[in-house]
């Protein structure tokens, strides 16, 4: 059971996380326009971990017998200046996303909801992932400064993210797809 509060908290968080996915989805886009297949490859799992993301508040509305409340998402940006900056939003919008996480669980323990905390558990260690993998890679962008080959060196590198969530939609899921069943 879900109070009105935490519904309309998680309700919030789902839209958030569809926004996410929306703005990810941008940035590959923009990634493929000007030719940066393994940029555009990292922020279409990206994408896809997004959903992933949202598709778990939906159900766990659901699952408590909350009802799903879509909004309009905002447009994302879909002009950057550099790959530097496509990867300083993506820091800044996770930083926000973690901070609405912990605003969520605070709300969760001011109004004892034990499960919706241990739900939300999830997306705290997931968040502390999502900020070290855009630092990561907003260091190394750093480090290849304006050198177009230590720049598609690290396009290289991008382009081999796979995602791991278990979803039909996964690039995981179906590279596996393609090997055919395991032996
Ligand atoms: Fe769903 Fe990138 O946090």
């Amino acid at each position: 059971m879900l109070t009105k509060n935490i519904e309309e908290a998680l309700n919030g968080q789902l839209s958030r996380e569809l926004y996410s996915a929306y703005l990810y989805l941008s940035m590959s886009a923009h990634s493929t326009n000007i030719g940066l297949k393994g940029f555009a490859n990292w922020f279409m799992v990206q994408y896809h971990e997004e959903m992933f993301h949202a598709m778990k508040f939906y159900e766990y509305i659901n699952l408590q017998g909350g009802k799903v409340a879509l909004t309009a998402l905002a447009q994302p940006p879909a002009e950057f200046e550099s790959p530097l900056e496509m990867f300083t939003k993506t820091l800044e919008h996770e930083r926000f996303i973690t901070k609405s996480i912990n605003g969520l669980m605070e709300l969760a323990i001011a109004e004892k909801d034990h499960a919706t905390q241990i739900f939300l558990q999830w997306y705290v260690t997931e968040q502390v992932e999502e900020e070290s993998n855009d630092n990561e890679i907003i260091a190394r962008l750093r480090i290849a400064g304006s050198d177009p080959q230590a720049l598609m060196m690290l396009d290289r590198e991008l382009a081999a993210r796979m995602t791991t969530i278990p979803t039909e939609f996964s690039k995981g899921v179906q590279a596996a797809a393609a090997k055919g069943p395991a032996a």
